[in-house]
């Protein structure tokens, strides 16, 4: 287990940055002297780290040098524009192509830990033809666990503490290095409104609230929040990997005034685009609440307003999910469900990311699922830009074992990945 610093030591030393924590970088304004026995190392131009040693004088020169200038000067962009996925009218532009584009999501590549299984499974989605993988940029604990497991951000008491260690943002940092080599393109949120890997509940007791609908509000859980992403943005904000920054996995406020998620998106996304102007920024919800035949997915009740949230200005491009059998609607909802967010993204001349779907029925998956990438795809020209099923499933190398099969999984290699993988991409052309 990685150096944890006793409570009492960081009461002790409050003007100094606790160990592995972040020291430096363009743009930050915390502490830049490290606990006894750390040393704050610059990693980069963006991000510096306490790590364990002693400073010599020439690193804390370095390091002044580095704080003064990124005062001075605006934080420069390092990366290639033809290299910047973006939205181009309302398809999606990466590398330089603008086309439809086909991906998937893994809540769970970034809490391997072993870095040639991330490396397999990224080359398996290159040589499949699928360019953007969503994956899950949070992991938050409210204790903290045992040793070598993974976690990005711990609560205790009343503070906030990201783990910038080897089992915390350096597995997603492995991630971001796979994606690169082989070209794929991910989707990074920040936080998850349900549960698992903590979720927004992870921050309740740390900022004094209990409910979802509180933490949008309160600005000390918004101030965590906020901290929480530049410190992911700061390592990745010049990755050719980032496709997008997403404020959360399937954001909802039930019963709220739809202006609460409205306003939250709003200041989050100028947030994000205050410490990166290049890449692309998304909300991460369900699609809720749109014109259309007025079952519960169209519906506001979930606080959402679908049009509303995706006419914010730095909100880039919308995306919405399909599970008819968790909203109690038919399977061939699904057709109305991608023509309805279609049309308000042709109307707003942005992209629409069919961000997940997938039906329970293992014998559905396949003639089910390829009619919405079907009807999705013939939407290419009137809003469609994209989809990602939900979710990948792949035989982790090391082990010999298949990865969580919740029901959805589309395990690379089956029939069901030929159905909607192979014969998909070769549709997209
Ligand atoms: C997700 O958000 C909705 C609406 O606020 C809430 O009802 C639900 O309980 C949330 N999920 C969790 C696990 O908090
Ligand atoms: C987008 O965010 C930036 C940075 O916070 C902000 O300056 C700008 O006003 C926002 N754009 C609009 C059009 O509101």
């Amino acid at each position: 287990m990685k150096a944890f610093i006793l409570p009492s030591i960081i009461a002790a030393v409050a003007a100094e940055q606790a160990a592995w924590g972040q020291c430096g970088g363009s743009g930050w304004t915390g502490e830049t002297t490290c606990v006894v026995g750390y040393t704050c190392q610059v990693s980069n131009e963006w991000y510096s780290q306490c790590v364990p040693g002693n400073a010599a004088p020439s690193a804390s020169t370095t390091l002044e040098t580095v704080v003064a200038s990124s005062t001075a000067a605006p934080v420069p962009t390092k990366i290639a524009a033809a290299a910047i996925s973006k939205a181009d009218g309302t398809k999606f532009n990466i590398d330089g192509v603008t086309k439809y584009y086909a991906g998937t999501n893994s809540y769970w590549i970034g809490f391997l830990t072993n870095d040639n299984d991330v490396d397999n499974i990224m080359s398996q989605l290159q040589s499949s033809g699928l360019k953007i993988l969503r994956v899950w940029g949070f992991n938050d604990v409210k204790s903290i666990p045992g040793s070598g497991t993974v976690y990005f951000q711990s609560f205790s008491g009343s503070t906030a503490t990201i783990n910038t260690g080897a089992n915390g943002l350096q597995r997603l940092d492995v991630v971001v290095k796979a994606a690169e080599k082989y070209g794929i393109k991910l989707v990074i949120n920040f936080v998850n409104n349900w549960t698992d890997y903590g979720g927004m509940a992870a921050y309740f007791s740390a900022c004094g609230i209990n409910s979802n609908e509180q933490w949008y509000q309160a600005a000390k859980c918004q101030t965590m929040y906020q901290n929480y992403i530049k410190s992911v943005i700061s390592r990745y904000r010049t990755s050719t990997a980032v496709f997008a920054w997403e404020l959360a996995n399937e954001p909802r406020c039930k019963g709220c005034a739809t202006s609460v998620l409205t306003s939250w998106i709003r200041k989050t996304s100028d947030y994000i685009r205050s410490l990166d102007s290049d890449h692309m920024i998304t909300a991460g919800d369900e699609g809720f609440g749109l014109a259309g035949d007025g079952s519960y997915p169209y519906q506001f009740g979930e606080g959402i307003n679908w049009e509303d949230n995706l006419a914010l200005p730095n909100i880039s491009f919308g995306t919405f999910h399909l599970y008819p059998q968790s909203w109690s609607v038919s399977n061939s909802f699904g057709n109305g469900w991608v023509t309805a967010h279609a049309k308000i993204c042709q109307k707003l001349n942005k992209p629409c990311l069919f961000e997940e779907y997938g039906v329970t029925n293992a014998a559905d998956h396949c003639p089910v699922e390829s009619e919405w990438q079907k009807m999705s795809l013939a939407a290419k020209e009137s809003g469609m830009a994209g989809d990602l099923f939900w979710q990948l499933g792949v035989t982790i190398k090391s082990t010999g074992q298949q990865t969580h099969n919740d029901g959805h999984t589309i395990y690379y290699g089956s029939s069901d990945w030929k159905c909607l993988v192979d014969n998909h991409v070769k549709n997209i052309g």
